[in-house]
C-alpha cells in the first residue's frame, strides 16, 4: 500500500472523527486487559507510583478518596494505613478493574474500602463538603477534566487534608507512538473513534493546574520508566496488555487491529535492525499539595 498517498487519508480521518465527537472508551480496554494490569504496568510503574504513596500524610483513622483506584496499587496500602477505624473509598468506571482490586482485597482481609463503580466526577460530586483527609489519584488525571476536578477536589478535601497525583507525560512513549502512526499510515481506515486523553507537560503543568483555591504543593517532580523490550512483539505485548494504550485500542476498528499490530511489530523490527533504538519510555509527574487551614 502506498504511504504517501495514505497519510492525507489518516489526517483527514482524524480531523473527521474529532469533529465526529464519536470518543472511543478506555473503560472497553481497561476491561480486557485488568488481569494482566498489575503483570505488566504495575510491575514497572509501581516502583514510581510507591514514591508519591511515601510522601502522603497517611494517618491512621483518615477517610480517603482513591480515584481511578484499578486493581488497587494504592487502594490497599491506603486501607492498612488507616486502619480499621479509617476508610477507603475506592473508585473506578471499569468493572474489570474493580473486580480485581475487591478479589486482592479480600486475599489481603481488607475490610475498611467501599467499592464504587463510578465516573469519578461524578462520584464527587456526591460527596459533602470538606469531608475528606485525602484524595488519590494514580496515572487517572488522563481521563478527567482538569478544571472540573480541581474544583471538586478542593471542594471536598477538609482543611489540612492531601491531594496526591501521578500521571503520565504527554512526552511519554514518544518513540513507540510514531511506530503507531507508522503502522495506522498502512491502514487508515482501521481509526473509527477519536481518543480523547488528556496527559499533563510535566511536573509544572499539575502545580500550575491543581495549586490554585488555598491548594499549596507540598513537592513535585518528574521522572522516568524503562520498560525493558528488545523486539517489535515484546513492546507490542507490553501495550496490549498493560492498559497503557487504553483508549487507543478501542478507536480501532477490531477486525482490522490484527492487521494494524502486524505492521507496528514490523516498523519497529525494521528500525531496531538499522540501529535505531526504540525506547518504551513512561515519562511522568507527579505532585503532593495540601489544602490550607
Ligand atoms: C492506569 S489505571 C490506574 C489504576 C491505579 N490507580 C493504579 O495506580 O494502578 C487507570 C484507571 O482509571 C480508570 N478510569 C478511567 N477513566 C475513569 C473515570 N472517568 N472515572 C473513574 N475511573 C476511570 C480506568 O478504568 C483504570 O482502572
Amino acid at each position: 500500500m502506498n504511504s504517501a498517498l495514505n497519510l492525507p487519508k489518516l489526517i483527514y480521518r482524524t480531523l473527521s472523527l474529532k469533529l465526529s465527537k464519536n470518543k472511543s472508551n478506555p473503560t472497553t480496554d481497561y476491561n480486557l486487559i485488568s488481569t494482566s494490569y498489575d503483570e505488566y504496568y504495575s510491575r514497572y510503574l509501581g516502583k514510581a507510583a510507591l514514591e508519591l504513596l511515601e510522601k502522603l500524610p497517611v494517618n491512621p483513622d483518615q477517610c480517603i478518596l482513591d480515584l481511578a483506584c484499578g486493581t488497587g496499587f494504592f487502594t490497599h496500602p491506603l486501607a492498612e494505613k488507616v486502619g480499621k477505624n479509617g476508610k477507603v473509598f475506592a473508585v473506578d468506571l471499569s468493572s474489570g478493574m474493580l473486580e480485581c482490586n475487591q478479589k486482592n482485597a479480600l486475599l489481603k482481609q481488607l475490610s475498611n474500602i467501599m467499592f464504587v463503580e463510578s465516573d469519578a466526577l461524578l462520584f464527587m460530586d456526591g460527596i459533602a463538603n470538606e469531608s475528606l483527609d485525602g484524595i488519590v489519584c494514580g496515572w487517572g488525571i488522563c481521563y478527567m477534566d482538569h478544571v472540573k476536578l480541581l474544583q471538586s477536589m478542593e471542594r471536598i478535601v477538609k482543611p489540612g487534608g492531601f491531594i496526591g497525583i501521578i500521571e503520565n507525560r504527554s512526552s511519554s512513549l514518544k518513540a513507540v507512538s510514531d511506530m503507531f502512526m507508522k503502522a495506522l499510515v498502512t491502514h487508515p481506515n482501521a481509526m473509527i473513534k477519536n481518543t480523547e486523553i488528556h496527559l499533563p507537560k510535566d511536573k509544572d503543568y499539575l502545580v500550575k493546574t491543581f495549586t490554585k483555591r488555598g491548594i499549596v504543593a507540598e513537592s513535585a517532580w518528574n521522572g522516568k520508566v524503562t520498560i525493558p523490550c528488545k523486539s517489535g512483539d515484546e513492546v507490542a505485548e507490553y501495550m496490549l496488555k498493560s492498559g497503557a494504550s487504553a483508549g487507543f485500542l478501542d478507536a480501532l476498528d477490531k477486525n482490522l487491529l490484527p492487521e494494524v499490530m502486524k505492521s507496528f511489530v514490523i516498523h519497529i523490527d525494521k528500525s531496531m535492525a538499522n540501529g535505531q533504538s526504540i525506547p518504551v519510555n513512561h515519562e511522568y509527574c507527579a505532585l503532593v499539595a495540601t489544602k490550607s487551614v
